[in-house]
């Protein structure tokens, strides 16, 4: 029998007791070994639940416990995450999270505590929810030179852009009706300003790449600028928005970006909506994969939770070596990263087309029959630097979304 704790009895870890509830069975028999339950810590009680009878208030309960060789860390956010999941690895038990902030941060230490004492730190959870994909880039993928990675990796923001391309309505209505039904959190701004699809594309890229993508270097923005007009021209020229992270190399150097991007209907992230997240992987010899599935949720994340649990019971006084060295990835200056832009500019088009391509070169303008005030373009393909000078030279300028064909 392997005994574990599970830290944090919120909405992930009261999925992982229901998950390993459920499953009893086959778990067990995937993991050799049974697995108890022995410890569930929260600051709370929970009288009448099942898990009352195994709650405790105390990390130390856990830590000084020998039979306790696998815990759980659900509780999310740096602190105590950080130090109890740094003690429970220093006194040899195998952490399983679904941390992403924790492991973005912290996780290249944590991960070389696990290596030092011959156990594992596993973290299936972390991205894109319920969908494997941290093992398949550490595990399945290793004959290949991983050369992009673009995913829809927050569910929070999918389901708004969905949700606005659907009702017409704009970002602030759409997320006050997504908070009223408790699909996005009361303070959203990780998930609307990109930090959470930020945090997940640099443990992405750390693994795939096998060098330290540090999170502060990504440029990332969020989607709170994106309008219903937006939605409209994209609709009208057979694009969608999406939050795209993405992690390319272009040469000999990578590049790592999170923004809302037009979608063209070729790309298999086009048709990716509401809470879903996908992942799209390059490589060199396998050429295009995409991993698509529940990207959050208690069972979803669970259940990668579990996983790991499972996989930690099967290596249990054997390191799994994770791809993720020390060795700090230089990103390319983002200034210098392509594509093209969609723009809207004030005033009519045929008055100010030809101002707009002596600035831009031939453009590909497009009017909206109910909007008569304003059009748009598309640019040939620049870097951002050359089109941050030419939009400064552009009278009427009102906002520019890339395009990622
Ligand atoms: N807030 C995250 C999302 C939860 O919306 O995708 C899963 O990491």
């Amino acid at each position: 029998m392997i005994s574990i704790a599970v830290l944090g009895y919120g909405t992930v870890g009261s999925g992982v007791v229901e998950v390993i509830n459920t499953n009893q069975a086959s778990i067990n028999k995937k993991a050799a070994e049974e697995i108890n339950i022995k410890y569930v810590l929260d600051l709370r009680d929970f009288p009448g639940d099942p898990v009352q009878d195994k709650i405790t208030h105390d990390f130390e309960d856990i830590i000084n416990d020998p039979e306790i060789q696998i815990v759980v860390e659900v509780m999310g956010g740096l602190h105590p995450a950080y130090e109890f999941t740094k003690r429970a690895l220093e006194a040899g038990k195998s952490v399983c999270t679904s941390n992403k902030e924790l492991v973005a941060q912290h996780g290249l230490e944590l991960l070389e505590i696990a290596k030092s004492k011959d156990i594992n730190y596993l973290f299936e959870a972390s991205c894109g929810g319920g969908i494997p994909i941290i093992r398949p880039l550490n595990s399945s993928l290793t004959a290949d030179e991983i050369d992009e990675i673009t995913g829809i990796l927050n569910g929070t923001t999918n389901y708004i852009l969905s949700k606005m391309t659907t009702d017409g309505s704009d970002f602030d209505v759409v997320l006050k009706d997504a908070q009223d039904k408790g699909y996005a959190e009361r303070n959203p701004e990780a998930d609307v300003e990109g930090y959470d699809a930020c945090r997940k594309i640099a443990i992405l890229s750390s693994l795939a790449y096998g060098c330290h993508v540090d999170f502060s270097d990504i440029y990332t923005e969020g989607i709170t600028k994106i309008t219903a007009t937006d939605i409209k021209y994209a609709k009208k020229l057979g694009y969608s928005i999406k939050l795209l992270a993405t992690s390319k190399k272009i040469g000999d150097k990578f590049y790592a970006m999170v923004c809302p991007a037009f979608v063209g209907q070729d790309s298999p992230l086009y048709s990716v909506n509401n809470v879903f997240n996908a992942i799209f992987v390059h490589g060199n010899v396998l050429g295009d994969a995409m991993f698509y599935g529940s990207g959050a949720g208690k069972l979803p994340t669970a259940s990668a939770v579990v996983a790991d649990v499972v996989d930690c019971a099967k290596h249990l006084h054997r390191n799994i070596m994770m791809s993720w060295s020390s060795k700090r990835l230089e990103l390319m200056d983002v200034k210098q990263v392509e594509s093209r832009f969609f723009v809207r500019k004030a005033g009519s088009l045929t008055a100010t087309l030809s101002d707009v391509e002596a600035i831009f070169g031939p453009v590909e303008p497009i009017g909206l029959a109910d909007v008569t005030d304003e059009f748009a373009f598309i640019t040939p393909e620049m870097n951002e630097e050359t089109f941050k000078e030419k939009a400064k030279q552009l009278g009427g300028y009102i906002s520019r979304i890339r395009i990622k064909d």
